[in-house]
């Protein structure tokens, strides 16, 4: 992974001359007990870009992206090093916020991980855990995301049916709907599409 990184950055950098870093990722290692599955890692990540990372199986793709909004800190025995900064702030610090570090760093994972609750409220569970309570403003943002995410035409009349109801590849266009209500700054996605048909790619 990281020779592909550093093959990339070149063009990349000169694409992203004008914009500011969002992310600067510096010497980051990530282990599980005694395998090193991240390797010195060095990553600028620049804001209004799309940055791919591509590599083999098991190179820790995912390992790489869970690291930055601070799931990996669910798993026993992960451990990582070095800096992820973000806005001054090395995420990686202990002390971090992740609940509001997740609500600007969104994410979505590869298989879909809709909340066992309505679909209407995969939507408006993050803004009313941020404070939300106007249910016009609720209405108004889960509809804009859903047809963001190509899926409002098909659950519009059947907002309060199970999220579980939902087909495997509708459930995975919900959780990219709900990873955008925040509006994140940055959105971290876990091969989000391969689940998907390609008619419904977008
Ligand atoms: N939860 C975990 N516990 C222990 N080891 C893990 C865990 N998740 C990943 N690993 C190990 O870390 C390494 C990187 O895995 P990772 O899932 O990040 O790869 P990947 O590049 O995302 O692969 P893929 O393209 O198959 O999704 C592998 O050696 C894997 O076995
Ligand atoms: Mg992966």
């Amino acid at each position: 992974m990281l020779l592909q990184m550093e093959t990339k950055m070149t063009e990349f950098q000169k694409a992203a001359e004008e914009t500011e870093l969002v992310l600067d990722v510096k010497d980051l290692n990530i282990y599980y007990g005694t395998n090193h599955a991240v390797k010195h890692v060095d990553l600028p990540v620049y804001e209004r870009t799309i940055t791919a990372l591509i590599g083999p199986s098991g190179c820790g793709k995912s390992t790489f992206i869970r690291t930055i909004n601070r799931m990996n800190d669910l798993i026993p025995g992960a451990k990582c090093e070095g800096e992820i900064n973000y806005n001054q702030l090395n995420l990686l610090n202990p002390k971090v916020d992740v609940v509001r570090l997740r609500s600007e760093i969104g994410m979505v994972f590869q298989q879909p991980n809709p909340f066992p609750k309505s679909i209407y409220e995969n939507l408006a569970l993050p803004l009313k855990f941020n404070g939300v309570r106007s249910k016009k403003k609720l209405l108004e943002v889960a509809e804009n995301c859903l047809k963001q995410a190509a899926l409002w035409d098909e659950v519009k009349d059947i907002l309060d049916k199970s999220a579980l109801s939902l087909s495997g590849g509708q459930q995975q266009r919900l959780c990219i709907a709900r990873a955008l209500v925040l509006k994140p700054k940055v959105l971290l996605l876990d091969e989000p599409t391969s689940a998907l048909d390609p008619v419904s790619h977008f």
